[in-house]
């Protein structure tokens, strides 16, 4: 068994740009790492013997991971470190994130691949992945594997189901605002959803699909080229398909039309909808949208997707 842990581990947040929904049915996806994600340190604790405590104050989390626990994400984290044979005891953990927790943005995975980063600092990326999804299994069930592979790769990727994920050769970063509505969601309730509408009007729901599934190469092109206002287009068009598939909320079109108005090239919900958050590709003089946002309550997080 390892006995040490290494002092610090990151993994980058996530964000799907496109293609959420119709990857469920073998279409591609397209999604970012974003930077500001978490960090872990670990510090001996003065009791060897002691149970291993995660502290992340941001998501008000804290507690010890006791082998035994019924708290899912000790549960996940144990998994994590028994990947690598990792220390039981003897360590505390604290994380640091500016990710709002359970808001489509990837913070299972980011803590999962953190972890296991800091049991196992020298793994390749892909046992990094590997443990990850051990402990997103606990979260998620049968997870997809995407936000894992962007938790620990960061950039840009172009994932398809059951395929090696694409990094995306962008030639240019490029600023994102991502709009929390505050709304809480379930991705396995909006995914449920969407199945019933899928299999009540196949006819109509598949063309949809599909045309989501067009949505995420005509942005891999817009990003190959850095032409943000072509990104942009797709992502209206892409809000309003996604929509269309029965995961729209009114909160989500108010963020949507008050970041239009206001001059961005194009904004739409993110991940599974029902709730969670926008996007928005922020304009050039970002001042009008800022104060839209303050007035709805809303606290823009404002990062940049890199390469
Ligand atoms: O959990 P979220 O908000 O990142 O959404 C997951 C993306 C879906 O396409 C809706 C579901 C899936 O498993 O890909």
């Amino acid at each position: 068994m390892r006995s040490d842990l290494a002092p610090s581990a990151e993994a980058f947040g996530k964000v799907i740009l496109l293609g959420e929904h119709s990857v469920v049915y073998g279409h591609p996806a397209l999604a970012a790492g974003l930077p500001q994600g978490l960090r872990l340190e670990a510090r001996r604790s003065p009791n060897s013997a002691e149970a291993i405590s995660l502290s992340i104050p941001a998501w008000e989390l804290e507690l010890a991971l006791t082998p035994g626990s019924e708290h899912p994400v000790a549960q996940a984290a144990l998994a994590v470190l028994d990947v690598f044979d990792g220390p039981r005891t003897g360590w505390r953990i604290v994380g640091e994130t500016h990710l709002p927790s359970r808001a489509g943005l990837g913070s299972s995975a980011a803590l999962t691949v953190a972890l296991a980063r800091l049991v196992a600092p020298e793994a390749p990326v892909d046992a990094i992945i590997d443990a990850s999804i051990v402990g997103e299994r606990v979260f998620h069930g049968e997870p997809s594997g995407l936000d894992s592979a962007v938790a620990a790769r960061g950039g840009v990727l172009r994932f398809v189901r059951g395929e090696a994920v694409q990094e995306i050769a962008m030639s240019a970063g490029f600023p994102l605002w991502i709009l929390p509505s505050g709304m809480p969601r379930s991705t396995a309730v909006e995914v449920a959803k969407v199945r019933a509408r899928h299999d009540r009007l196949p006819r109509l729901m598949t063309p949809v699909l599909d045309a989501l599934g067009v949505a995420v190469d005509l942005g891999v092109d817009a990003l190959i080229s850095n032409d943000l206002m072509l990104l942009g287009e797709v992502m209206k068009v892409s809000h309003e398909l996604v929509s269309g598939l029965g995961v729209g909320a009114p909160k989500l079109d108010q963020l949507v039309s008050q970041a239009l108005a206001h001059g961005s090239a194009g904004a739409k919900l993110t991940g599974a909808g029902g709730g969670g958050c926008v996007i928005a590709l922020p304009p050039t003089d970002p001042s009008g949208l800022r104060q839209a946002c303050a007035e709805l309550g809303v606290v823009p997080l404002e990062v940049e997707v890199v390469r």
